[in-house]
């Protein structure tokens, strides 16, 4: 936790800005996996974390903008339960580590929203993504759990983005300790692979590190030998020399500050010629994007850059014919790179998405339609403190290029028969962190072998 006056601060301004009405946060509850007391790993909701610190199941927290008033709801133990899971401090003690000295058991609130409506104050409360939330907002509030989204006020998802869309030094610190932890997930799967290993045991071994150092997974592991699905959860398959394996896996730290790393290396010792030559595309619009990072710059004209450079890339070794400005205007490349080159990062790994990309990632500016710039979560003019990955990619998926195939799409930028030659290759991608500031952008937490020297020399 930090300082009880970070998170002082942090409700400050969220109230000043918010300037009126009630602000409900409930954090989240226990989640049962297939019966009561048998729940998923609990993970507190981001915002809460951010502005109230209290890292514990079932608080709601209530902040009266006209006379700044703040409290925590939350039920102390019962004996029944001390037998169970242990003295913990009180809802009290909690509350006062993080500033607040007003708590209330949870069948009170009920009276406070109460009398807010009586007053016909406005209470705003965020976009709801777990059903248990929704069900308490109908409790309290009579708001149908289909209207809930409609009905969460758009004020406090802007108030709240605009603060947690800046880290401060001590944020910066605490992710940096996040993407370090990182670091040594990639470094234990590049050293411990081998040909006949399943997936899963590499997978488990990264998920260990992050285990060890305190915290846990900043997102479910992706480790795998069809790196061109890209949300890829599977880890069944045995690796074979001559695969390349792709793993994107993070860790988060106990203060649940993330880490986002991408990294891809040979089964065998050595990549073969044709992973060499798809790496080094994909490898060169990393580095294109990275080169041009710093205040002012829109990051949709990254994503752009590196579309560009996997373009020339792919047309350098026969994939692509034409103008590839042209080609990327028209979304050809997308092809082999139908996602985004990065996402804001911070307490949830795709920061903040719980209040709409559209806030976060584009200040508010429409999102395209086009196949590939539609899947782009971050578009808008950077600025200090912004943190965010790096991670365009090359990606051969046979679904994808059978079907553009079948319909004659692109001719003119792309030669069909080379790319049905490679339709068994998989994908590749690296990915670090990035934070903007005042003259460019500093990587975040050690580097983690990139070229493919420095690859093959981890292996
Ligand atoms: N690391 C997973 C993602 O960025 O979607
Ligand atoms: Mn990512």
């Amino acid at each position: 936790m930090f300082t009880k006056e970070t998170y002082i601060e942090r409700r400050k301004k969220l109230i000043e800005t918010v300037g009126a009405g009630i602000i409900l946060l409930p954090g989240n509850g226990e989640s049962p996996m297939n019966y009561t007391d048998n729940t998923y790993h609990f993970r507190q909701d981001s915002s809460f974390l951010y502005y109230f610190g209290l890292d514990h199941p079932d608080l709601i927290a209530f902040l009266d903008t006209d006379n700044g008033k703040e409290i925590i709801f939350g039920n102390d133990l019962t004996v029944d339960d001390i037998v169970w899971m242990g003295v913990k401090p009180t809802i009290g003690e909690r509350a006062s580590q993080v500033g607040i000295y007003e708590t209330y058991p949870l069948d009170k609130l009920a009276s406070f929203i109460d009398e807010a409506q009586r007053k016909k104050r406005e209470i705003h409360f965020l976009p709801p993504y777990r059903a248990e939330t929704k069900v308490l907002l109908f409790e309290l509030l009579g708001i149908k759990p289909s209207q809930a989204k409609e009905k969460s006020s758009l004020k406090l998802v802007k108030a709240i983005v605009n603060q947690r869309n800046y880290k401060t030094a001590e944020e910066l610190a605490e992710i940096e300790k996040a993407v370090d932890i990182t670091v040594d997930m990639h470094l234990a799967a590049m050293r411990m692979a081998r040909p006949g290993m399943k997936e899963w045991e590499i997978a488990a071994a990264v998920h260990e590190v992050a285990l060890a150092a305190g915290g846990n997974l900043s997102f479910p592991i992706i480790a795998t030998i069809n790196g061109e699905t890209l949300h890829n959860h599977y880890h069944g398959n045995t690796i074979q020399e001559g695969d390349m394996f792709l793993l994107d896996a993070g860790a988060e730290t106990q203060m649940h500050y993330g880490g986002d790393l991408s990294s891809t290396f040979p089964v065998g010792k050595r990549f073969t010629e044709r992973q060499k030559e798809i790496y080094n595309v994909a490898l060169a619009a990393h580095e294109a994007a990275i080169s041009m990072l710093k205040p002012g710059v829109s990051f949709r004209d990254v994503h752009l850059k590196a579309c560009l450079t996997v373009a020339e890339g792919m047309k350098e070794l026969g994939f692509m014919k034409g103008d590839m400005q042209e080609a990327v205007n028209e979304g050809a490349h997308a092809l082999f790179f139908p996602c985004g080159t990065g996402h804001m990062m911070g307490l949830d790994i795709h920061d903040m998405e719980n209040l709409g990309e559209e806030w976060v990632g584009y200040d508010g500016e429409p999102k395209s339609t086009q196949f590939g710039l539609k899947s782009l979560r971050l578009a808008r003019v950077l600025e200090p403190g912004f943190v965010f990955t790096i991670e365009p990619g090359v990606y051969f998926i046979p679904d994808l290029i059978d079907m553009w195939k079948s319909e004659n799409k692109f001719k003119d930028f792309i030669n069909w028969n080379k790319v049905e030659q490679y339709k068994d290759f998989g994908g590749c991608r690296n990915e670090e962190d990035f934070v903007i500031t005042g003259e460019g952008a500093r990587l975040l937490g050690k580097p983690l072998p990139k070229t493919i020297e420095d690859v093959e020399a981890e292996r």
